[in-house]
């Protein structure tokens, strides 16, 4: 079951009516944590369990023993278990949850070059994003796929290059997506390609941060500052 963070998400038992006898408990985990129970011999019901996590976060509903989470993060990702005794059979069912976090906004700068013959025709740009996971980041021109570069893990950072001629018409966008949502940037080729313009890079070099400074004027790229984070 995918969600996107903040949704209410229902796991639904496959019982229509649950009798007196039969005895409910719904868990979480490897650890199998019990989160939600409903025992009617004894009378007994919560939906809450040991676990801070889903404090305030659970709704069970008494007649069928569905459990809805609400508000869920991506901390509550994972396996859920319900397990139903009926006329002392076992039955259970699971549940995988994964939830994604929403996504932000790419980010387009103008790239500063450390091989300056290369920027003179055509402007050099980065789309990027800190702290990601599971996404696919691309560059569209128009409607096509121009590049695009995913990463699974949770990653620092991820950007793909663009390049474009100074005087290029045609629209291109820079999209992040995950399996169930997407964040489109557009670029502004006239507004970030003009000449004579200061642009600020992030660098990564022999596994060190550097925020670059550069002036890119029509014919050579010169960088100003590099500066260790
Ligand atoms: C079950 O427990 C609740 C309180 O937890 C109580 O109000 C209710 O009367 C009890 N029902 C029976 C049948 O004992
Ligand atoms: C939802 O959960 C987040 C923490 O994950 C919390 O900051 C926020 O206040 C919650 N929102 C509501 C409406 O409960
Ligand atoms: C990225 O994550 C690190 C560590 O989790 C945090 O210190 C940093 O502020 C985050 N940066 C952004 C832009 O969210
Ligand atoms: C982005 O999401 C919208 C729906 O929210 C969808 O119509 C569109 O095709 C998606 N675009 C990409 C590039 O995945």
């Amino acid at each position: 079951i995918s969600a996107m963070e903040g949704d209410s998400v229902t796991l639904h038992t496959d019982v229509t009516e649950l009798q007196r006898d039969n005895v409910l408990l719904w868990t979480f985990g490897p650890q199998d944590t019990h989160i939600a129970k409903i025992n009617r011999v004894h009378n007994e019901t919560f939906h809450n369990g040991a676990d801070g996590r889903f404090r305030d976060r659970l709704k069970l509903d008494s007649q069928t023993g569905s459990l809805t989470i609400t508000n869920v993060s991506t901390e509550l990702n994972g396996l859920y278990k319900v397990e139903i005794v009926i006329e002392n059979k076992v039955s259970s069912k699971d549940f995988i949850v994964k939830v994604y976090a929403h996504l932000p906004i790419p980010v387009i700068t103008r790239y500063c070059p450390l091989n300056p013959p290369s920027s003179v025709s055509r402007c050099e740009l980065l789309c990027s994003m800190l702290n990601v996971s599971h996404v696919t980041l691309s560059w569209y021109k128009g409607n096509s796929l121009l590049s695009s570069i995913s990463v699974s893990d949770l990653s620092s950072s991820v950007s793909l290059h663009l390049k474009v001629e100074y005087q290029d018409k045609n629209s291109y966008s820079c999209v992040l997506n995950n399996p169930i949502s997407n964040q489109t940037q557009h670029l502004d080729i006239t507004q970030l390609c003009q000449t004579h313009s200061d642009v600020s890079n992030v660098l990564v070099l022999t596994g060190r941060r550097f925020d670059v400074e550069c002036d890119i004027t029509d014919k050579s790229t010169q960088i100003h500052k590099l500066i260790s984070k």
